[in-house]
């Protein structure tokens, strides 16, 4: 069960009421220190320590529905990406919105159904499903979870039916799945995931839409498979799905994939299919420094002409979201444990570091960062990597990882800072905590979801024993070696 923290509040410190030049959603500066909505961050990081991740619920909300009305037109539906910050308390505050599910593992999917999401609404991706994965996607009976959902509140297990759709991403895996929807004696429903070849135009470790990429099925084989499976008594093949990179900043390459999937369905209509679902994917940018990324509203202008005629005529549009429901409604906050002069640089050396959060040293992401409590001179201003005030101070901000390439941030002008202040790592809620790792033996940080004044902890923080636990028994393997060696 979450366990709600009791912690002083500030009155009217919502999003919308700002000091400052920070404009985010949930997150704002109040009588010099920063609060979620009506809690400041100094109350929880007492309540629960630090690292911690705090979301806000406004925030996830308006971003949610912004994303929601920009794609009304198409009457999209929002599988949101579980993988970007799995949470079950965050999954099933998405459910509440009217969420769908988008997973990619059979872990990701227990969690999207015990966060109370029908099986018929979630998404099952992923380029590598086991026969395991594909069992427990058709049937209850096969999940993970037998004999344990009844503790999270699930009496349904062995009646809950198969998954909505499996996006299928080689013909060898859809012939798995086949193969394995005829033994459980569940039929599949499947939609071919595309390889549109279109460059998203961003990391080349998040660029999934190339031809040289491991992920989908190259366009000019998509008409065979629909033949191939034409009829087939246990896989129906329902439609196309598409994800062509994460963040994609830019419009111009979701009109790209948008046309190449457009041809794709007049050539199964003129082959006599009948398609009758187009799931875009996500992706979708969010704004990590300001004005850097297209808006939900700039994607929805460009696509939604390209596709209202065929949503009108029935087509059911799919969108997979993640970093643009959850990206901007989370920061990670860190306390500064010893600052260091070194020769050639400051070094701010914090709590959080790459095992916190990953995405600065995998991907040379930036993050905006600032003292939960800045100076008076310096109140936070707008996420800029380089902003326009006196006498800040250039550091590099690092971690407690034995590697190089643990930093949050380098080279980045900030206010003086003190041993013990905390420093507030925004638009951290996507890829942050689903990304944390036990590397150098840390547990995972603590999350805290916030509704107005209410402050929830939603994951306690990973204790060592925690990670001792699957160490403690060790087991020698009988094999077939071993009992030849025996004899
Ligand atoms: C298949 C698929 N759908 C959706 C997403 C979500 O992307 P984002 O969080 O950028 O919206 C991903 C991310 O990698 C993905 O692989």
């Amino acid at each position: 069960m979450p366990i709600e923290m009791t912690v002083a509040t500030v009155a009217g410190a919502v999003a919308g009421d700002r000091s400052g030049g920070l404009q985010l959603d949930g997150f704002c500066y109040r009588d010099g220190r920063l609060v979620v909505e009506d809690v400041p961050v100094e109350e929880i990081a007492d309540a629960v320590g630090t690292p911690v991740y705090i979301y806000s619920t406004a925030a996830v909300t308006r971003a949610f529905e912004r994303m929601r009305r920009a794609f009304a037109p198409l009457n999209a539906q929002l599988h949101y990406a579980v993988k970007s910050s799995p949470n079950l308390h965050l999954c099933r505050l998405i459910r509440e919105l009217g969420g769908r599910m988008d997973v990619v593992s059979i872990g990701e999917l227990e969690r999207a159904w015990l966060a109370g999401t029908p099986m018929a609404d979630i998404v099952f991706a992923g380029v590598a499903k086991t026969e395991d994965e594909v069992r427990a996607a058709l049937d209850g009976r096969f999940s993970p979870l037998a004999g344990r959902a009844e503790a999270f509140g699930r009496e349904d297990l062995l009646t809950r039916g198969p998954v909505g759709l499996f996006n299928v991403e080689s013909a060898a895996e859809l012939e798995r799945i086949a193969m394995l929807a005829e033994q459980v004696g569940v039929p599949a429903r499947a939609c071919l995931r595309v390889n549109p070849d279109v460059d998203a135009r961003t990391h080349e470790y998040t660029t999934t839409g190339l031809e040289e990429n491991k992920f989908g099925i190259y366009a000019d084989q998509v008409p065979g498979l629909f033949d191939l499976y034409r009829d087939h008594p246990a896989v129906e093949l329902a439609g196309l799905q598409v994800h062509i990179g994460s963040p994609v900043r830019e419009v111009q390459p979701y009109v790209e994939t948008v046309k190449v999937l457009l041809g794709l369905l007049d050539r199964l209509e003129a082959a006599g299919h009948r398609p009758s679902v187009l799931d875009l994917g996500g992706g979708w940018g969010v704004d990590y420094s300001e004005g850097e990324s297209s808006t939900p509203e700039d994607y929805a202008a460009q696509i939604v002409p390209l596709l209202a005629e065929r949503a009108n005529n029935g087509l059911e549009i799919l969108l997979e979201p993640g970093r643009s429901i959850i990206g901007n409604a989370g920061v990670l906050i860190t306390r500064v444990q010893y600052l260091k002069q070194g020769r050639k640089k400051r070094f701010v050396i914090c709590d959080a570091g790459m095992h916190t959060l990953i995405r600065p040293a995998l991907y040379r992401a930036f993050h905006f960062l600032w003292p939960v409590r800045p100076p008076a001179q310096h109140l936070a201003p707008s996420r800029f990597e380089r902003p326009d005030l006196p006498g800040l101070v250039e550091c590099d901000v690092v971690g407690p990882i034995c590697e190089t390439g643990d930093f949050l941030a380098r080279s980045r002008p900030l206010p003086e800072m003190g041993q013990g202040d905390l420093l507030a790592v925004f638009s951290a809620g996507a890829y942050g905590v689903s990304m944390a790792s036990n590397y150098n033996d840390h547990g995972r940080p603590p999350e805290v979801l916030v509704d107005g004044a209410k402050a929830t902890v939603i994951a306690e923080r990973q204790h060592l024993a925690d990670l001792l636990e699957t160490e403690r028994s060790p087991r020698t393997l009988t094999t077939p070696a071993s009992e030849a060696d025996r004899e």
